[in-house]
């Protein structure tokens, strides 16, 4: 059989061209082309019309009269992990994980396979890591190896040829950036190459119901390496973050076709590998002997489950002629805008200031409750004055002023006095009808109340 012909694909607009050109010609994008196989010659529009007149595979039905069969979930051995998937592994999904390396993507995978024994065959594909390497860190972590079986493959032919052979239930790709597949000439981990050999591979997990997981690299951007496709292409998205050097680590549900999204899973890495943390509410606190200038605690609630975090500001006059606005584990524009918010119904300016916001422990904080502590942190560094160190706060802030409502309120203010917090600033909207036990409330409604709450501290 004579081999497809190749083409290449720009990854910006999706144009086809037969040669390789440094820069689309389509959009003008640079450097966005890489090989792509030409769809399946052979169905063109009139048989496919022909098909639909008649004999057609599949058919048309009433979303009433589908009877999906029963999800079967098992668990992989780790609740935290169970919990980010939405209860458990589904059969034939595919799970893709991304993070930095050396955060412990392979512990992890290796950690949760090693947990099926019996019935559930497990197989763990590496392609970047000799078989003796895996086995060294199994015996280092001191999981059983249970039943699990092991390839060192790249190719994603042999690796599906083996797969079908052994026919496992859950199966670990360890990382799809080093597969190639024979079709295409490129180099393992360029564009063509990831989203041929994934699209290759769902397809093997669909046919025969293996649950997949893909591990795969993070760019310098902080996004999967290889195209966005991918993310399109799987059924659930686990990004792996935190410091390298720290101790926890956090998984975090971006997309799941299966579950709630922005569910956390925690850990801490050990020398016995990684460690559930069942209740992360304040793994990430710091306390401070004495209160500082600039340190404020937020009650966020990533998926079901609240945890304090310390946000952190530093306001310092700029040598520059644009000031920096810096964040960390926070979005930067949001900074911006909070800052615009800041001076318009605050009425104070930092246009001469460089503004420096960081969460502490690499905690991420992806939802706008933030706002307020953000400004409230920033507010006391710049004032170089302290905010009780038994305050929590928690709420969104709108353009106009107003200090917005968020989520589970009477959740955060119950951890909060649990923790032995004995102070609350909150949306008014959030304030609890009935006290909550030790816990003083201040709600508020706009930005300017904040401003009086602060003077009168
Ligand atoms: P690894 O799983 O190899 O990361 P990834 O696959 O994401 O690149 O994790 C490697 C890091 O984890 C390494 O820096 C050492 C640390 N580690 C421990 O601290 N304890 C352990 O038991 C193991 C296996 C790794
Ligand atoms: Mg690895």
């Amino acid at each position: 059989m004579a081999k497809p012909k190749l083409q290449y694909q720009c990854s910006e607009c999706g144009a086809l061209a037969p040669k390789w050109a440094g820069q689309c010609a389509d959009c003008g994008a640079w450097n966005s082309m890489s090989e792509a196989l030409p769809a399946a010659s052979g169905d063109s529009g009139k048989s496919r019309f022909a098909n639909y007149a008649g004999q057609v595979g599949t058919q048309i039905q009433a979303l009433d009269e589908v009877r999906p069969g029963r999800e079967t979930r098992v668990s992989v051995g780790l609740g935290e992990l169970d919990r980010v998937l939405g209860g458990g592994l589904v059969a034939g999904s595919v799970v893709l994980i991304g993070g930095d390396p050396g955060i412990g993507k392979s512990t992890l995978l290796l950690q949760a396979l090693a947990s099926f024994s019996g019935d559930v065959r497990a197989l763990y594909v590496t392609g970047e890591e000799s078989p003796e390497q895996v086995s060294l860190r199994a015996r280092r972590l001191d999981v059983g190896a249970g039943d699990m079986r092991l390839l060192a493959e790249t190719s994603v032919e042999r690796i599906i040829e083996h797969a079908r052979l052994e026919s496992p239930k859950v199966m670990v790709i360890d990382s799809i950036q080093t597969l190639y597949t024979e079709a295409l000439q490129s180099a393992p981990g360029s564009v063509g190459q990831v989203r041929e050999s994934a699209a290759q591979l769902v397809r093997f997990a669909k046919q025969s119901g293996t649950a997949l997981f893909l591990v795969g690299h993070v760019t310098k951007e902080g996004t999967l390496a290889g195209p966005r496709v991918l993310e399109h292409m799987v059924d659930t998205v686990l990004y792996f973050e935190g410091d390298s050097g720290g101790r926890y680590r956090v998984i975090r549900a971006i997309k799941n076709r299966f579950g709630a999204v922005n569910e956390l899973g925690v850990f801490a890495m050990t020398d016995k590998g990684l460690k559930e943390v069942r209740n992360p509410s304040s793994i990430f606190l710091s306390r401070h002997e004495q209160p500082v200038a600039g340190s404020v605690i937020l009650v966020t609630m990533e998926g079901t489950r609240p945890m304090l975090v310390e946000v952190q500001a530093l306001v310092d006059d700029s040598q520059l002629a644009n000031p920096r606005r810096v964040t960390l584990g926070l979005e930067q524009n949001r900074l911006a805008m909070l800052l615009a918010v800041q001076h318009r119904h605050g009425g104070v300016l930092m246009g001469d200031q460089d503004v420096y916001v960081n969460v502490v422990g690499g905690v991420r904080v992806t939802e706008t409750a933030a706002d307020l502590s953000v400004l409230l942190a920033v507010l006391s560094s710049f004032r170089d004055r302290s905010l009780p160190n038994d305050l929590v706060v928690f709420g969104e802030v709108g353009l106009a002023g107003e200090i917005r409502p968020v989520p589970n309120g009477q959740q955060r203010l119950h951890e909060a006095a649990k923790l032995g917090f004995r102070h609350a600033l909150v949306p008014a909207a959030n304030a609890p009808r009935t006290p909550v036990k030790g816990l003083h409330i201040y709600p508020v409604s706009r930005y300017p109340e904040v401003m009086d709450w602060f003077a009168g501290l």
